[in-house]
């Protein structure tokens, strides 16, 4: 006999060892424990032993046998249930993955702020439909036909009647209608304008309100909407109401909140007047309430909507409205 039992079980696990697949672990078992394998080669020999060295030789090889066999199926086991045969080399001193969780885009913060805001306000939240007819998003709104207004919002026409909604005011009509006063709600969503540069991308965010009921003043309106920009922004942040124009608001009113970089002394972001203008607003024309069939004599309210990137982007200073939709991680991760 060339080979001791040690030499030969030393053997047969370094070659265990390299051996990666199934077949070659089948291999090794016919190499080690098929009927001319070194192991039952080895038990045929004992009989040339001397015979008091006999007993001990047969039992180390029968105890060999057991342990091959044993190592070799356990070997395919693994393989086959498609762990690594090299699992118990695991470095445990290694430092650890770090697992990302994911978080809301900032968009999706801001737009939940502004929401919480009026919610607590006692404004219910709506939504609806993004492809609009011509009635809802511009006729209904006293945009009539032909009329320059319509040039405002640079529209992506789905057909000739149908339009990628430029705002979310056509929800004003799509409340009054299902709905008699009192009216208070806001409606978040996607609006889409055929526009790009710094501040303006195809698609981007509104926040529309509503409010409808007897004896509603310009008075509720400002109080509301101040209301609204000290909690969003600080409490501190001046605003003021800007004479401006709307179709379906009579009188319209922009809001300006004082400059957030320069404090009003004038800079690069403001355009040098001290003021950021940060959302639209108005007292609903009656011409709308007239399209709803609610009753002009006893009902008054206010509307107002804004660009929730806007928004985000004067509350966390960022100067590329574009970078909201790279998706960037580096970006995106500071939110
Ligand atoms: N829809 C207007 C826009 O997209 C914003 C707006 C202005 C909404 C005045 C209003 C409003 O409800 O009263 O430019």
């Amino acid at each position: 006999m060339e080979q001791t039992i040690e030499q030969i079980k030393t053997s047969a696990l370094q070659e265990l060892e390299k051996a990666s697949d199934t077949e070659s672990i089948q291999a090794l078992t016919l190499k080690y424990l098929g009927r001319k394998g070194v192991v039952t080669q080895y038990l045929r020999n004992i009989s040339q032993l001397p015979v008091q060295a006999r007993p001990v030789a047969g039992k180390a090889a029968n105890e060999l046998k057991q342990f091959l066999d044993n190592s070799f199926k356990q070997a395919i086991e693994t393989i086959e249930s498609g762990l690594s045969l090299s699992v118990d080399q695991l470095d445990v001193s290694l430092p650890g993955r770090t697992v990302y969780a994911g978080s809301y885009h900032p968009v999706t913060q801001v737009m939940h702020q502004i929401c919480d805001i009026f919610a607590r306000m006692g404004f219910d939240v709506a939504e609806g439909p993004e492809i609009e007819t011509d009635w809802y998003n511009f006729e209904a709104l006293n945009f009539p036909k032909n009329h320059p207004a319509r040039d405002m919002q640079d529209t992506f026409f789905v057909t000739d009647n149908m339009v990628l909604r430029t705002h979310t005011s056509p929800l004003q009509i799509r409340i009054m209608e299902k709905q008699q006063p009192p009216v208070q709600v806001i409606a978040p969503g996607k609006v889409f304008r055929c526009d790009s540069d710094l501040t303006h991308t195809p698609m981007f965010h509104q926040v529309e309100g509503l409010l409808v009921d007897e004896n509603v003043s310009f008075g509720d309106l400002k109080g509301v909407l101040t209301a609204f920009v000290h909690q969003m922004f600080d409490e501190q942040t001046s605003l003021r109401f800007r004479p401006s124009f709307f179709p379906f608001t009579e009188p319209s009113a922009e809001v300006d909140i004082l400059c957030v970089i320069c404090r009003g002394d004038g800079c690069r972001v403001c355009s040098h007047t001290g003021w950021l203008e940060v959302l639209g607003s108005g007292m609903v024309h009656p011409a709308v309430f007239e399209n709803v069939h609610y009753d002009t004599q006893k009902y008054t309210g206010f509307a107002f909507g804004m660009g929730v990137e806007r928004i985000a982007m004067l509350k966390y200073r960022i100067d590329d409205i574009r970078k909201f939709f790279e998706n960037d991680i580096r970006f995106l991760h500071q939110f």
